[in-house]
């Protein structure tokens, strides 16, 4: 099935308003057809107002925020509620992200009422999942992302308001971008995981994205990355890889890679050579 991709620019917190406006300007009159390719850049929250006016009139690239409230409007000091996001004009948002479930404690729980709180108010979740590299060495990645998926899957009412995001913690700002066999086998599985859950319909449109130092020039296929991991009920889908090899794009061109979410590629005007390829 045919997914329109998604490529999202994770900018965290990085950058001061100039820059905002800088990068923006290069971004803007990329020519991506929103019919073909959604793009989204996540800009500290601080920057959104100057973001908006910079894109105003583009219909190609929409803004979203990094985190938001799982609580609606109140005495919530520091908190942004889904309502609040949505009545700005914003379409999108990330829940999960690991720095986020690291570095602030959020709990697949937390996560999971993240995206609830969303409810009626049409932003678009991307949510986050993956493993570390202690979870992949010790084989537990499709668990892991098993154990986070159906943590979230029960809340969802809209499933084409969600967007997966697999990344490996280990890739994210490491510069170790995962094989494409690495990306596809887990995202296979984590499309398995939906499918099991929530039946075909869902599993064959929900847009699965990867995101951990992928750049516009590190997803050249290599020929002996399709080696590893083979398993009988894997083998058709290796089989497939080495059948139909990528050569210009690989991570672009895998059966279960919707498109990326970038993060410190995102900061550069080179970011918009990763939509072109498959816009
Ligand atoms: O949200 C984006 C990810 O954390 C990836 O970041 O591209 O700098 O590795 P990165």
């Amino acid at each position: 099935m045919k997914r329109k991709p998604f490529v999202g620019g994770n900018w965290k917190c990085n950058g001061k308003l100039s820059g905002v406006k800088e990068l923006l300007a290069a971004f803007k009159g990329i020519g991506a057809d929103p019919k073909s390719v959604d793009v989204a850049i996540f800009a500290p929250t601080l920057h959104i107002p100057a973001a908006q006016d910079c894109l105003a009139g583009d219909a190609a690239i929409q803004l979203g925020v990094q985190n938001m409230s799982k609580t609606g409007e109140g005495a919530f000091t520091g908190e942004v509620s889904a309502g609040q996001v949505a009545d700005c004009g914003l379409k999108y948002v990330l829940v999960g992200h690991s720095e986020r479930r690291s570095l602030y404690g959020e709990t697949d729980e937390d996560c999971a009422a993240k995206t609830k709180a969303d409810g009626s108010h049409g932003l678009t979740v991307v949510f986050c999942i993956g493993e570390s590299l202690a979870e992949r060495q010790s084989g537990k990645t499709t668990d892991v992302c098993e154990k986070q998926m159906k943590a979230v899957i029960p809340v969802i009412s809209d499933w084409s308001k969600i967007v997966i995001a697999y990344e490996p913690v280990w890739a994210i700002g490491t510069g170790v971008v995962a094989t494409p066999l690495q990306a596809q086998d887990t995202q296979y599985q984590v499309r398995r995981c939906i499918r099991d859950e929530c039946g075909a319909e869902i599993a064959d449109s929900v847009r699965i994205i990867y995101g951990g130092s992928a750049n516009e020039k590190n997803c050249k296929a290599e020929a002996d990355s399709v080696s590893e991991l083979v398993t009988p009920q894997r083998s058709k889908l290796i089989h497939d890889m080495v059948i139909h090899p990528s050569t210009s794009d690989a991570l672009g061109e895998l059966p279960d890679v919707d498109g990326f979410l970038v993060g410190g590629a995102s900061l550069k005007p080179t970011f918009t050579e990763r939509i072109a390829p498959i816009a």
